[in-house]
């Protein structure tokens, strides 16, 4: 079991089902460091469980990957700027504990917010010191250039964490893309995911600096058999035939690096070893011209996603989970499903089998300064090698997606996010070995 945080005694609690011990006795020191006026249970002296908002952080892949997908979402890319292994090692493994204390609901550091007195610097910025857990999961990543050499970690690099091609129709930001290593906070509350953020980015002052950061207000798949399907701001469902949590067979062949994957480089305990269980995180920001598309009619739309907008059915069938029949022909000898539609390209019968898991959300960021709205949808992939999964797809898209009249990829990034910690574990060790 989970050792406590901070050494507080951790309340007796009951989870609910099996293996959620760890969750259990986690929320039991979470509920101790917030007031419990903030905890569901916690009030009435109830038990708490893992649906008490605590998602556990510990386990053999991290959270916050098949975690059915939360509300918001705040992500951040993050450049190394020491040239100092022994700081990155130390804040990796300082960031371990502060993220497992605030996905318990705890401060980043023990009496963070006010117990280091008038004089101290605080040690957590107190803006979630009154919300519950909200399902914060902490996802981190490592990016390609991470093992350019800067840090001894270049036999470490797995060969296939290596910078994606162009894509056709890229209009890339170098100012949105790239990036050393990444955080993925997904909650419910907004401010806890910004909090977690926020305090892990002020624990990590001259060692990282921000590169770029998004947030998210939407999940816009269904990552989970559990979840109704959302819509994205096409106003169409998403995530219908997504790989689901529930996929355990599928999500070990095309979400999980397996140990096979990583056993050449330097090999042994300095090898790439260490990336075995973890998928590559691949973020596009994607902007979409949503003026464009809200000025062109329902069968352009259908046409476009090759879905019915009401019920999310392939064209021409019926049942959001029914499986599209691309033989199906319309009236006029066309298939009812346009091969040049989004579903007909990304399917895996047209791609060799290949399958991702899709875990993005909508964002809208202002104007850009012509009169539209700058929105899209934050898409983010977990894939096992995003060269052999990823890159046939959005070549397949980028080549003659009818979707792209209205869609511009405006950001882009890889990471390689390493597999979830046993207790005792933390991210500096596992990294740097
Ligand atoms: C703004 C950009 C995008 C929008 C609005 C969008 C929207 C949709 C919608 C509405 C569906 C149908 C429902 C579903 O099965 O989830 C879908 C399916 C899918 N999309 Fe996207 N998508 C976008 C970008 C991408 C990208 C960049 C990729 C990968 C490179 C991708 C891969 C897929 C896949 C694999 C499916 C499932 C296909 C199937 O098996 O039927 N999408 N998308």
């Amino acid at each position: 079991m989970t050792p406590p945080v901070d050494g507080s005694t951790r309340r007796a609690v009951l989870a609910a089902g099996a293996g959620t011990a760890v969750a259990g006795a986690a929320a039991g020191v979470a509920w101790a460091s917030r007031p419990a006026a903030a905890a569901p249970g916690a009030a009435s002296g109830g038990a708490l469980s893992a649906t008490d908002g605590v998602v556990p952080f510990r386990g053999p892949h991290q959270a916050g990957i098949t975690t059915p997908a939360q509300d918001r979402l705040h992500f951040v890319a993050l450049d190394v700027v020491t040239d100092d292994p022994a700081a990155l090692r130390d804040l990796l493994t300082a960031w371990t504990r502060a993220a497992e204390r605030m996905t318990l609901g705890a401060e980043a550091a023990p009496g963070g917010t006010v117990g280091g007195g008038p004089y101290g610097v605080p040690q957590d910025t107190g803006e979630a010191l009154d919300l519950p857990a909200a399902n914060l999961t902490v996802t981190i990543g490592y990016g390609p250039s991470l093992f350019d050499g800067r840090f001894g970690l270049a036999g470490r690099r797995p060969e296939a964490l290596r910078d994606l091609p162009a894509f056709a129709g890229d209009d890339l930001d170098p100012a949105r893309s790239g990036g050393d290593l990444c955080i993925q906070a997904c909650a419910d509350d907004p401010q806890v995911a910004v909090h977690a953020v926020r305090n892990l980015v002020r624990m990590g002052f001259g060692v990282v600096a921000v590169r770029w950061s998004q947030l998210g207000f939407g999940r816009t798949s269904s990552t989970s058999t559990s979840q109704a399907t959302p819509r994205n701001l096409f106003g169409f469902k998403d995530g219908t035939a997504n790989l689901k949590a529930e996929e355990a067979a599928a999500l070990d062949e095309h979400v999980w690096v397996a140990s096979d994957d990583v056993a050449g480089g330097a090999g042994g305990a300095g090898g790439p070893g260490w990336a075995a269980g973890g998928p590559h995180l691949l973020p596009r920001r994607i902007r979409m011209h949503i003026e464009v598309w809200d000025r062109s009619t329902l069968q352009d739309q259908e046409d476009t996603i090759g879905r019915d907008k009401k019920d999310g059915a392939p064209l021409g069938q019926h049942g959001e989970f029914t499986e599209p029949d691309f033989h199906a022909r319309a009236a006029g000898g066309d298939p009812r499903i346009p091969v040049d539609s989004h579903v007909a390209l990304a399917h895996p019968d047209h791609l060799g089998g290949r399958r991702i898991r899709r875990r993005g959300y909508n964002f809208t960021e202002g104007t850009d300064g012509e009169g539209h709205l700058d929105a899209g949808l934050f898409f983010v992939a977990f894939v096992r090698d995003a060269h052999r999964q990823f890159v046939p797809m959005q070549r397949a898209l980028a080549r003659a997606d009818r979707m792209n009249e209205y869609v511009e990829h405006t950001g882009s990034a890889l990471f390689a996010c390493p597999p979830g910690l046993p207790d005792g574990g933390d991210w500096g060790t596992q990294l740097f070995g």
